[in-house]
This record gives structure tokens, C-alpha cells and sequence, in this order.
């Protein structure tokens, strides 16, 4: 796995934002693994401009995106649903019906869960992958456990991500408890991991989950085991891991 440094929030942005597009550039009809939060929300930003430049086209494009928060409509504006389309997929030109995300709104876990992982298999691979990491080390919503899960299932979120997902909400109580989440099973087949970290919260993340040992606990360092995995990480992100490992990024 490879680690590239960035000076800040927009240079991360833009360095993640140029291998996604060459990913696109390369195979028109990539299928794209993507996320939300903030942290690809400046590469997303990128892509849009440069698609209604007319340099990077997503005609050919197909998605699934990583999780959906349980019970929350993809017309309520906390959905992820809501996210992508407002922050991604209004702004360029793929196709809304190659758009995928689990649906929030099934009450039957077992069937929502088959669901996605056969609209997952169906696209017959993921090729590139966009992460964020949690401040505990969770990709998606694959929180610190015992084991590391295959394929979608329905998590009970952490307080800690619930905290964290707060901001969004006008109020922490507004916060839902659980969401489906792709498994890191699904994530480690893609042929590609684009990870974009950012901010100091951020830098304890950065060292538990790439320096120290792969652990479920700290979910992210599963990637340690990927053989095409890129991480873009701004300085307040590295700030631990130049501490403890000086020049092991350069
Ligand atoms: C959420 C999402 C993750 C995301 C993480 C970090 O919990 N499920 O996919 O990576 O938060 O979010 P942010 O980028 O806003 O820090």
C-alpha cells in the first residue's frame, strides 16, 4: 500500500481527485465504490468540474455506494442517498439508474442485506474504491469488532460515530442508530482502494490503522493487506505517524 502526502484538505482533494479520474479516463465503464462524509466531498468537487468542462465523462459509469443509514428515506436530506446526488451525481453526467446504494427504508435486514450484495456481484467487481475513515478506524460503517464481516449487514452505530456524525443533524437525537454498511469483504475485492484522510482527528486513525497491528478493532487496517491500496493523507492526518515514524512517508 502506498501513503502520498498532501499539504491540505484541497491538495488531498485534488491528488485523489486526479487518480479517480485517470480510473475513468482509463476505463469509461469503471464501476466506482464511493463514499460519503466529508472528506471526498472537495475531490467530488473536482470531478464535477472537470465533467462539465467536458475533460472526464461518466456516461459509462456504474456506482454502489458503501452505506445508508437505516430508516432514513433517500428523500430525507441525512440520507446518503441525498448526499451522493446532491454533492456528486446532480453535478455530472451519469446515469441516476447505475447509481446504487443500500436502501434505508427496508425494515427486512435479511433481504435488504441479499439485496445489495447481489446488486454488488452484479456489476461483476468493483474497480476503484473510495474510502473515508472514521476517528476510530471504521471504513464504511464497519465499527471496532471482534471479527471482520464479508458481506452488507446492519450495524448498531458506536456513540463515538454517532457523535461524530452529529454535525450533520440539528440535534444528536435526530442521529440514527443503525445503518447498513457494505462488509470490509466487499471492500478488500476491489481491485483498487482510493482512501482520502484528512484533519487532525484523524491522525490516531491514520497510525492504528496503517502502522500498527490488523486488527478488527481497528477495522482500516485490514487494508494493510490489500495488494492496490492508495491512502492520499493531508499533514494533520500524518502528524502522529511523522512523529513516531519519521520519513516513513515521504
Ligand atoms: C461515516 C461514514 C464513513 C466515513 C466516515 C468519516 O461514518 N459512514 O464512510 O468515512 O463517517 O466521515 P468524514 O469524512 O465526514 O470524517
Amino acid at each position: 500500500m502506498r501513503i502520498i502526502r498532501a499539504k491540505d484538505y484541497e491538495d488531498m482533494s485534488k491528488k485523489a481527485a486526479i487518480i479517480l479520474g485517470a480510473q475513468v479516463a482509463m476505463k469509461p465503464d469503471s464501476v466506482l465504490g464511493l463514499a460519503t462524509g466529508s472528506s471526498p466531498v472537495g475531490m467530488y468537487q473536482q470531478l464535477i468540474a472537470w465533467n462539465q468542462a467536458g475533460d472526464l465523462d461518466f456516461s459509462q459509469v456504474k456506482s454502489v455506494n458503501l452505506d445508508e443509514y437505516f430508516g432514513l428515506t433517500a428523500q430525507n436530506d441525512q440520507s446518503y442517498a441525498y448526499f451522493m446526488y446532491h454533492n456528486l451525481f446532480k453535478g455530472i453526467n451519469i446515469d441516476l439508474k447505475n447509481t446504487h446504494l443500500p436502501d434505508g427504508t427496508n425494515p427486512d435486514i435479511a433481504a435488504e442485506c441479499a439485496r445489495y450484495d447481489a446488486v454488488i456481484d452484479s456489476m461483476g467487481g468493483v474497480d476503484l474504491q473510495v474510502l473515508g475513515i472514521g476517528g476510530n478506524g471504521h471504513i464504511a460503517f464497519n465499527e471496532p469488532a471482534d471479527c471482520f464481516k464479508m458481506g452488507t449487514h446492519c450495524v448498531t452505530l458506536t456513540q463515538k460515530t454517532i457523535e461524530a456524525n452529529a454535525r450533520f443533524f440539528d440535534r444528536i437525537e435526530d442521529v440514527p442508530t443503525k445503518a447498513y454498511t457494505m462488509g470490509v469483504g466487499s471492500i478488500m475485492k476491489a481491485k483498487k482502494i482510493l482512501m482520502v484522510v484528512n484533519g487532525e482527528a484523524k491522525a490516531q486513525a491514520m497510525l492504528d490503522s496503517f502502522f500498527g497491528d490488523i486488527t478488527p478493532q481497528v477495522q482500516a487496517s485490514i487494508l494493510q493487506m490489500h495488494n492496490d491500496c492508495v491512502v492520499v493523507a493531508d499533514e494533520a492526518a500524518l502528524k502522529l505517524v511523522d512523529e513516531k515514524f519519521p520519513g516513513a512517508v515521504k
